[in-house]
């Protein structure tokens, strides 16, 4: 084990409250690609603008909603990799003491048995209506039925015409307020951030380091590449979340 692996696993071990944050490099090796890694990373093929946005889905509903279609199946196809399993196995070990943010909207850290996940940007694999609803504004909450969605790409209310869109958060719009709090309040508490694979280029997500570190925890960035959260790491492992996380989390030996 090399230095920094003894020492990221003592500060572990020290740690009363464990904060991970978790980006696109966490499901990199359950076969799901990430956005920003050369060549294989989907905005180095695909133009978020026109796939990730608001403004892209008005444009061009079906080609947006195949895109996310595609990506839904290939959520489905993927397995949990060990370091979900690891980080499941520590939170069942240790009940309360390690809290997951994620910035992913697969379900893997879910299907490999993590509980009160915190979603910053929303879940892949579910449906929410574009717009209010044209037709019933009296409705609670100005929202289309789903029994009246018509099949299509995209589905669409067969009352009103409203769209059905990826339950993701797409750029320029805002996280949900209640799972950005919850993922302030465990930045703030932490003793331990641990940041798995993410290039920590997109904010809020990014900021939770900064905001561990001014509240004094301890922060590890687990990467095989420079990320620019380093800066704001008091160490980093160099290596992937499959590999590095069991041996992080590993159970230490019985003596
Ligand atoms: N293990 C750990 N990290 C890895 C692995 C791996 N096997 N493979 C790649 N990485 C790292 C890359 O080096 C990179 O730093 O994962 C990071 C992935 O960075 P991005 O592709 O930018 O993904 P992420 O940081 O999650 O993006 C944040 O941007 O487009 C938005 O909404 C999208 O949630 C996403 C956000």
């Amino acid at each position: 084990m090399s230095q920094t692996e003894q020492q990221a696993r003592d500060w572990l071990a020290q740690a009363r409250s464990i904060c991970v944050l978790t980006g696109a490099g966490m499901s990199a090796e359950s076969g799901i690609p990430t956005f920003r890694d050369a060549l294989t990373g989907l905005w180095s093929r695909f133009d978020p603008m026109q796939l990730a946005c608001e403004d892209g889905f008005r444009a061009d509903p079906q080609l947006v909603w195949d895109w996310y279609a595609s990506r839904r199946e290939g959520v489905r196809a993927a397995q949990p990799n060990a370091g979900h399993l690891a980080l499941a196995e520590f939170q069942r070990r240790h009940p309360g003491r390690l809290a997951i943010v994620t910035q992913n909207v697969d379900d893997l850290h879910q299907r490999a048995g993590s509980e009160g996940v915190i979603r910053l940007h929303g879940d892949i694999l579910e449906d929410r209506w574009f717009g209010p609803c044209r037709r019933h504004v009296a409705r609670a909450g100005n929202v289309c039925d789903p029994a009246w969605a018509e099949p299509g790409s995209p589905p669409r209310c067969g009352e009103c015409g409203n769209l059905v869109r990826p339950g993701v958060v797409w750029f320029g719009e805002m996280l949900p307020v209640a799972a950005l709090e919850a993922a302030e309040r465990a930045a703030r508490g932490c003793d331990l951030m641990l940041v798995v694979g993410t290039s920590g280029a997109v904010y809020p997500a990014a900021g939770l380091a900064h905001t561990a570190r001014r509240a004094g925890a301890r922060v590890v960035v687990l990467n095989p590449q420079a990320s620019e959260l380093d800066d704001v790491a008091h160490a980093c492992l160099r290596g992937t979340a499959a590999v590095q996380l069991p041996k992080l989390l590993q159970a230490p030996p019985l003596h």
